[in-house]
C-alpha cells in the first residue's frame, strides 16, 4: 500500500498522497486540499512547495550534488561542452555525434536577426542595461514570428521556435553589448562554433576581428554549462507559469530575463563584483564587511553568498572557484579582488554566523571575475548568466507542455479590510 499523510483539521482525519521520486524525494500530494478542506497552504517565498514534478535537473542541497537528467555537473563540465549539454536538456538525452553535428548545423542557420531589429538597438541609450535590452529584444522575436503565436502549437513550429531562439540568443546579447558601447554590430559567422561566435559578435570591430582564444572558449564553455539549469528557481519557475497561460515561448524566456535580472537571483554575479569593487577602494577591510553583513540593522548582504536551496558548499561555485584560478594564471592576469574575494570567502567561512546558517558561496560568487578576465563588462554578466540558462528555461517550458500543466495560479490568505459601503468623497471625514 502506497503511504500517506494524515491531516487532522477540525476534529476530522483526511488522508493525503504522499509522491516520491526517483532519488526518493518525498512530497505530500495537496491537489484535492482545498476541494476537500476548505483550506489552502501557505508558504511564502515557496520554500516548501514543490510546483511541479520534473525529470530534467536533480538537486541535493543539503549534499551539495546537481545533475543534469542524471549526469553529475562536475562530469560534464569538465568533459562536455555547452552544445551538447543544450541538446541534453532540450531532447533528453545526450546526442550521438551525428546528433550533435546535426543540432549544431540547424542552429547556424539561425543566428541572423531580422535586419529591422537593428533599428530597436539604435532606439535605446547606450547607458541602458544590457539585460533589459536583451529581454525586450527577445520578447519582440515574438513579433517576428507570429505563427509562434498559436497556443496549438504543432511539434514542427515548437521545434523552430527553440532552435530560432537558441540561434538568436547571442546574437541579440552580443549586440546589447555593442550597442552599450557604441560600437557596430558583428554580424554571426558560421564558421564558429557557438560560443566563439559570440565572443566574435561580441569583440571582433570592422578594424580588427576577434581571435579565438582556446582559453577563453573553454572557460566561458564552462561556466555556460554551470549556468544551464537549476531546477525550480525564480526565473524557471517564471518561465513555466507565464508558458503555462499559453503565453508563446519568445515572451516566456523574455519574463525569465526579467526575473533573472534581480540582484538576489542571477544579477548576483554583478553585484558580487561590484561589492568587491567597493571593499578594494574602501583599503579592502574584508572584517568591515563581513560585519556590516551581520549587522541586521545594515541591508548590506555579502552577495553570492546564501542560496536558497544549498545549505552546503554550491557544487558550481566549486568548479568556479578552481577554473577562476587557471584562467588568470593561463591568461596572465592578477585581478585583485580575487584576493579579497579569497579573504572573504575565507573569513565567512569560519564565521559563526555564516556557519550558523549554513552560507557557502554560490555559484555567482567568483564567476563574475572569470568574465572580466574575458574581456567582459560588468553589467553583461548577468546576460551571461541568460544565455548559459536559456537551455534549462526552454527543457522546463517544453515538459511544462509536455506535462499539460494548468494555468499557474496561486492562492493567498486575505487580510485586508472586511465589506464596507462606499462613501462620496464630500462626506469622507
Ligand atoms: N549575507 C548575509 N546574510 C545572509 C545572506 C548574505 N548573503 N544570505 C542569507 N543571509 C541570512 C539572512 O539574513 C537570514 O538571517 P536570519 O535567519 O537571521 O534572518 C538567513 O541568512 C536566511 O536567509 P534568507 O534570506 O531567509 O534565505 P533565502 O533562502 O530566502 O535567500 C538568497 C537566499 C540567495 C536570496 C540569499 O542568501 C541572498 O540574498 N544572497 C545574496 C544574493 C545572492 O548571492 N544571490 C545569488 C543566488 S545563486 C544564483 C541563483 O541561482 O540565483
Amino acid at each position: 500500500m502506497s503511504e500517506k499523510a494524515e491531516l487532522i483539521l477540525e476534529g476530522k482525519s483526511f488522508q493525503l498522497p504522499v509522491v516520491v521520486g526517483s532519488e526518493n524525494e518525498k512530497a505530500i500530494d495537496i491537489t484535492n486540499l482545498r476541494q476537500e478542506t476548505g483550506y489552502i497552504t501557505l508558504d511564502s517565498g515557496y520554500k516548501n512547495t514543490g510546483a511541479t514534478s520534473s525529470a530534467i535537473t536533480f538537486l541535493d542541497g543539503e549534499e551539495g550534488i546537481l545533475r543534469y537528467r542524471g549526469y553529475p555537473i562536475e562530469q560534464l563540465a569538465e568533459r562536455s561542452n555547452f552544445l551538447e549539454v543544450t541538446y541534453l536538456l532540450v531532447k533528453g538525452e545526450l546526442p550521438t555525434k551525428e546528433q550533435l553535428d546535426a543540432f549544431a548545423e540547424k542552429i547556424k542557420m539561425h543566428t541572423l536577426i531580422h535586419e529591422d531589429m537593428k533599428r530597436f538597438y539604435e532606439a535605446y541609450p547606450t547607458y541602458a542595461h544590457p539585460m533589459g535590452v536583451v529581454a525586450s529584444i527577445t520578447c519582440s522575436l515574438s513579433t517576428f514570428y507570429p505563427k509562434s503565436l498559436n497556443p496549438n502549437r504543432s511539434k514542427d513550429q515548437v521545434d523552430l521556435t527553440i532552435t530560432r531562439l537558441l540561434a538568436k540568443f547571442p546574437t541579440i546579447a552580443a549586440w546589447a553589448y555593442k550597442n552599450s558601447v557604441g560600437h557596430p554590430v558583428a554580424y554571426p559567422k558560421n564558421s564558429l562554433g557557438y560560443v566563439d561566435n559570440f565572443l566574435h559578435m561580441m569583440f571582433s570591430l570592422p578594424s580588427q576581428e576577434y581571435e579565438v582564444d582556446p582559453v577563453i572558449t573553454s572557460a566561458l564553455d564552462k561556466l555556460l554549462i554551470l549556468h544551464a539549469d537549476h531546477e525550480q528557481n525564480c526565473s524557471t519557475s517564471t518561465v513555466r507559469i507565464v508558458g503555462s497561460s499559453q503565453a508563446n515561448l519568445y515572451s516566456s524566456i523574455a519574463s525569465g530575463c526579467i526575473a533573472l535580472w534581480g540582484p538576489l537571483h542571477g544579477g548576483a554575479n554583478q553585484a558580487v563584483i561590484e561589492m568587491l569593487d567597493v571593499i578594494r577602494n574602501d583599503g579592502g577591510d574584508v572584517m568591515k564587511f563581513v560585519a556590516k553583513a551581520k549587522d541586521k540593522d545594515d541591508p548590506f548582504r555579502l552577495m553570492g553568498f546564501g542560496h536558497r536551496v544549498y545549505k552546503n558548499f554550491d557544487p558550481r561555485a566549486r568548479i568556479i572557484k578552481k577554473a577562476c584560478d587557471d584562467v588568470l594564471n593561463k591568461l596572465g592576469i592578477h585581478d585583485p579582488v580575487l584576493d579579497i574575494a579569497k579573504k572573504l570567502e575565507e573569513v565567512a567561512l569560519n564565521d559563526e554566523y555564516f556557519v550558523e546558517r549554513k552560507l557557502y558561496p554560490n555559484v555567482d560568487f567568483y564567476s563574475g571575475i572569470i568574465y572580466r578576465a574575458l574581456g567582459i563588462p560588468v553589467d553583461m554578466f548577468t546576460v551571461m548568466f541568460a544565455l548559459g540558462r536559456l537551455p534549462g528555461w526552454i527543457a522546463q517550458w517544453q515538459e511544462m507542455i509536455d506535462h499539460k500543466e494548468p494555468i499557474g495560479r496561486p492562492r493567498q490568505i486575505y487580510t485586508g479590510a472586511t465589506t464596507r459601503d462606499y462613501v462620496n468623497i464630500a462626506e469622507r471625514g
